[in-house]
């Protein structure tokens, strides 16, 4: 049986591959680099959102604070919804340069705010 503090650790190297990752991605995306479309850019940050999230749910089961129960889990799956939807836009499917931009910063700081929220286990992290 994998420990707890394993999958912790895997959960967190994954948050940095995936935030990198998308950060690399938004900058080919600004300069329009063909790097963009790489088979394996394509194909590495779904199996590290996949571990990301498989983690996630492991963690969730076996310390049974669940999202819709804990408050600060239901904001981190929220703001995942977001920071999915924003980054789909920002990688994919907004179709001006400014938006783009846009989209890619604010999932940016849609990423901060879930690892506030982690660390603090506060769904309002940055409230007194
Ligand atoms: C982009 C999405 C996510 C990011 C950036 C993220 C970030 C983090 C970070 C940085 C930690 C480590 C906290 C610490 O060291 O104390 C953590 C822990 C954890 N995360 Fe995530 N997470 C994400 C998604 C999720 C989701 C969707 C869930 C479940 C619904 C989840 C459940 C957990 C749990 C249960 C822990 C362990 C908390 C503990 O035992 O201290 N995470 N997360």
């Amino acid at each position: 049986m994998i420990e707890y503090s394993a999958l912790r650790t895997l959960h967190v190297i994954c948050v940095v591959a995936s935030y990198t990752l998308f950060v690399v991605r938004g900058v080919w995306m600004l300069h329009a680099s063909p790097r963009l479309n790489q088979r394996w850019v394509r194909v590495v940050p779904h199996v590290v959102d996949t571990f990301l999230l498989a983690s996630a749910i492991a963690m969730v089961v076996m310390s049974g604070q669940y999202p819709f129960v804990a408050g600060w889990l239901t904001a981190k799956v929220v703001a995942l919804i977001v920071y999915i939807g924003l980054g789909m836009l920002a990688l994919r499917r907004a179709r001006t340069r400014g938006v783009r931009l846009a989209a890619w910063v604010a999932a940016q700081a849609v990423f901060i705010y879930i690892v506030a929220v982690a660390l603090t286990r506060q769904a309002l992290p940055f409230v007194g």
